[in-house]
C-alpha cells in the first residue's frame, strides 16, 4: 500500500470565476439520492418511454429506472443530429502518426450516424440484433467506436477485448459471453509499427472450441493478411448497405437490459465479466462526464485512455457523445512520432479538457517540460487523472506545465465495477489536494470501515466502502452469482467493498492508499497476479511461481516474479525471455514481469502455503520481518542476492 495522499502538502483552492459559471452546483450534493439521479436521469437522457420508478434496491442487486425505455446509440448520436448538431465534430481522428499525418481527419455526428447505421446494418445480415452478444478487438482506430455504438444500436451486447490482449484472452471471453460474432482489423499500428491483430485473434479462437462463428475485419493498414471462410472483411459486408437511420433505427431497450460485458482482473481465478446495463449506466456516465469536466457547447474533450478498458467505454465512447461533446480519438502513444505530439493535439485541435493516466503524465515528465512547452496549451481548462493514485510531484507537474499552473485536477477514482467516476474533486467546487480523488460525487456515499464494520475517524487506514447504490454499478458478475456476492458483498453485510484502502484525512478529504488484494496495476492497466503465475507455470520448466508487485518511478508497480524450475534446469537469461514471452502469448505483452527472480524454491510456511508477504517485501527491497516460520529460510537468502544484484 502506498500514502499518495497528502494532507500536509499544498492546497489549491477553486478559481472563483469557474465556481460561477461550473455544470456542478454545491447544492446538488444536498440533494437526496434518488432526487439527484433522477433529476439528471431527466436532463441528460432522451427516453423512448419514461421510467416509474428511479431505484429499485434489493442488495447487492439494484434495478434503475425501472419501466423506462432507451437506447444508448440514440442517446450517443440521433438525437444530436435530430436536435441540428449533425454537423458538429462528434470525432477528431488522430491517427497513429500524429496530427500532421493526411489520414488525420473529422467526423460528425451527422456522418457518425451514417457509419454506424451501415455497419449495423452489415451486422443484421450475420444475424445480429438485440440480445446477440458480439466481440470486439481493436485498437483506437474510429471504427471501434463505430462498432460499439452499432451494437448498442441493434440492441446487441459487445464484450471489448483489450486490443494489446493475446488472442487465448479473446478466445476465452468471447466463448464465456457465446459472441457469435468478432469484430477485428487486420493490423494494429502503434508507435509507427504495424501488429498481426487479425492472426493474433485466429490463433486465439483456433485453439480450441469457439462460439464465434464469422469474424468482421476492419481495414486499417490494408496489408495482405490471411481469409478464411469463417471471416469478411467490413467493407465488403456492408457494400450496398443504407447509411439511412430509418433503414435501422434504433431498438428500444429496457433500462436493466444488458449493455455490456467488460472482463476485469479480480485477486483468483479467471477474469471475471462485470455486466453493465442500459439506463442507469448512461446516466452514470453523462452525469460525471459533465459535471466533473464541466462540458461545455465549445468544449474540446480528450480522453487518452484505450477503449479496451472501463475508461474508454465509459469517457471516450458513451459519456462523452451521449453529451454531444466533440472529442479527440487518438490511435497513437504517447512519444511517437516526436515527444511533443501530444501537445501538437492539444494545440491544434484548442482541447479544452484532458482526462488521461498518471504513468502517461509521468513520461512526459520524465521527457522534460520543454515539449509542453513549445506549444500553446492555453485552451487547456480542465485536467483529469484516472487508474491509479498519482503522486503529488507529478500532479504539480501536470498543473504547472500543461495546466498553465491554474487548470484545476479531477483525480477520478473509481473502477471497471462502478461503471462511472464515484470520488473526485468538483470543478469551482473542491479545494484541490495533490495525490488524492477527495470527495464523493454527488449522490455517492463512500465511507471508511475498520475489519469490523465501525466507521473509522480521521487519519485512521480502513477499507473504502459504498453504503448505498448508485446508478451506473455493476449489475453482477457474468453467469456468477456466488463470486459477486463473495467478491463485493460478503465483507460487510449492507455495503459494497471496493478493494482499496483509504482513509479521512483532518479535513474529511478520502486519501485512497492503493488496492488491498493480490491486483497490480501497472501503467493503469489492472492485472492480477493470480494470472500471471498461472501463464507462468504453462512453460514447461516451471514447478512454481508466485509474483509481487513493487514501486516503479514510471509505470506505478511493476510486475517481479518469483520461479522455481522443475528438476535440475537452470535460470538462464533466455529463459527470463522465454517466460516473459510465454506471458505475452497467454496474456498480453503488458503482463511480462519487469524482474525475473529464479530459486530453488519459493518461501513457504510448515503448512506448505507461499508466504506472499514476504515476497511482496522481497520485491519492494524493505525489511522481510519474521521468516522464522518458514521450512528453509536459505532460499529467501538466495532470492535477495538476486535482487540485490
Ligand atoms: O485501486 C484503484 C485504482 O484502480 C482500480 C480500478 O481499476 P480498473 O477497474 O481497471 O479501473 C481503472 C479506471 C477507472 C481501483 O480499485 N484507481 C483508479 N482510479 C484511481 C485509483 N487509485 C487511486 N486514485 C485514483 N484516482
Amino acid at each position: 500500500m502506498s500514502d499518495q495522499g497528502s494532507s500536509q502538502g499544498n492546497q489549491y483552492p477553486p478559481d472563483p470565476e469557474l465556481a460561477k459559471t461550473a455544470n456542478v452546483r454545491p447544492e446538488m450534493k444536498d440533494q437526496g439520492l434518488e432526487e439527484f439521479w433522477d433529476n439528471q436521469a431527466k436532463d441528460k437522457i432522451s427516453w423512448f418511454e419514461d421510467y416509474d420508478q428511479v431505484l429499485e434496491w434489493n442488495l447487492p442487486y439494484a434495478k434503475w429506472f425501472v419501466g423506462g425505455k432507451l437506447n444508448a446509440c440514440y442517446n450517443a448520436v440521433d438525437r444530436h443530429v435530430e436536435n441540428g448538431q449533425g454537423d458538429k465534430v462528434a470525432l477528431h481522428v488522430v491517427p497513429d502518426d500524429g496530427p500532421d499525418s493526411d489520414q488525420a481527419h473529422d467526423i460528425t455526428f451527422a456522418q457518425l450516424q451514417e457509419q454506424v447505421v451501415t455497419f449495423a446494418n452489415g451486422l443484421k445480415k450475420l444475424g445480429v440484433g438485440k440480445g446477440v452478444p458480439v466481440g470486439i478487438y481493436m485498437q483506437m482506430i474510429p471504427q471501434a467506436v463505430v462498432a460499439m455504438l452499432a451494437c448498442a444500436r441493434l440492441g446487441a451486447p459487445h464484450t471489448v477485448v483489450f486490443g494489446g490482449f493475446s488472442g487465448k484472452a479473446v478466445a476465452e471471453r468471447c466463448n464465456d459471453l457465446e459472441c457469435k460474432v468478432l469484430i477485428t482489423q487486420d493490423q494494429a499500428l502503434r508507435g509507427g509499427k504495424s501488429a498481426d491483430q487479425k492472426t493474433n485473434a485466429d490463433e486465439g479462437l483456433d485453439a480450441g472450441p469457439t462460439t464465434v462463428e464469422k469474424v468482421v475485419v476492419v481495414k486499417r493498414t490494408g496489408a495482405d493478411i490471411p481469409m478464411s471462410d469463417r471471416d469478411v472483411y467490413l467493407d465488403d459486408l456492408v457494400d450496398g448497405e443504407s447509411g439511412d437511420a430509418e433503414s435501422c433505427p434504433c431498438e428500444p431497450m429496457e433500462s436493466e437490459d444488458l449493455l455490456f460485458l467488460l472482463y476485469t482482473s479480480g485477486s483468483t481465478g479467471k477474469p471475471k465479466g462485470v455486466v453493465h446495463t442500459t439506463g442507469g449506466y448512461l446516466v452514470g456516465v453523462a452525469t460525471t462526464h459533465n459535471l466533473v469536466f464541466d462540458v461545455k457547447d465549445d468544449s474540446v474533450y480528450w480522453c487518452a485512455a484505450d477503449i479496451g478498458w472501463i475508461t474508454g467505454h465509459s469517457y471516450i465512447t458513451y459519456g462523452p457523445l451521449v453529451n454531444g461533446c466533440t472529442s479527440v480519438l487518438y490511435e497513437g502513444v504517447p512519444g511517437y512520432p516526436d515527444k511533443e505530439v501530444w501537445w501538437k493535439i492539444v494545440e491544434k485541435y484548442k482541447v479544452s479538457i484532458l482526462y488521461t493516466s498518471p504513468t502517461a503524465i509521468r513520461s512526459h515528465m520524465k521527457w522534460g517540460e520543454e515539449h509542453a512547452q513549445a506549444h500553446d496549451l492555453s485552451s487547456i481548462k480542465i485536467l483529469g487523472s484516472v487508474g491509479e493514485p498519482i503522486n503529488p510531484e507529478v500532479w504539480e507537474w501536470y498543473r504547472e506545465y500543461v495546466g498553465g499552473g491554474k487548470a484545476p485536477i479531477m483525480d477520478t477514482w473509481w473502477q471497471t465495477e462502478t461503471g462511472h467516476i464515484l470520488i473526485t474533486p468538483l470543478p469551482g467546487i473542491t479545494t484541490m489536494k495533490p495525490g488524492s480523488a477527495q470527495q464523493p460525487f454527488p449522490g455517492v456515499l463512500p465511507e471508511i470501515r475498520d475489519d469490523e464494520g465501525n466507521k473509522l475517524d480521521v487519519e485512521q487506514t480502513g477499507n473504502l466502502v459504498l453504503t448505498a447504490p448508485w446508478p451506473g454499478m455493476m449489475r453482477g458478475l457474468y453467469k456468477d452469482d456466488e463470486r459477486f456476492r463473495e467478491t463485493y458483498w460478503s465483507k460487510y453485510s449492507d455495503a459494497y467493498f471496493a478493494g482499496d484502502g483509504a482513509k479521512y484525512d483532518a479535513d474529511g478529504d478520502i486519501m485512497l492508499m492503493g488496492r488491498l488484494d493480490d491486483v497490480v496495476n501497472v501503467s493503469g492497466h489492472r492485472l492480477s497476479t493470480f494470472e500471471v503465475e498461472s501463464a507462468l507455470v504453462e512453460h514447461d520448466d516451471v514447478a512454481e511461481a508466485a509474483v509481487a508487485a513493487r514501486k516503479d518511478p514510471d509505470t506505478g508497480q511493476a510486475i517481479v516474479a518469483f520461479v522455481s524450475l522443475k528438476g535440475d534446469k537452470q535460470g538462464t537469461e533466455e529463459l527470463e525471455q522465454a517466460l516473459r514471452e510465454q506471458v505475452a502469448q497467454s496474456i498480453g505483452k503488458l503482463a511480462r514481469p519487469a524482474t525475473v527472480i529464479f530459486a530453488p524454491d519459493l518461501p513457504k510456511t510448515r503448512s506448505g502455503k507461499i508466504m506472499r508477504r514476504l515476497l511482496k517485501n522481497l520485491a519492494e527491497g524493505e525489511e522481510l520481518g519474521d521468516t522464522s516460520t518458514l521450512v528453509d529460510p536459505s532460499v529467501v537468502d538466495e532470492m535477495k542476492k538476486q535482487i540485490d544484484g
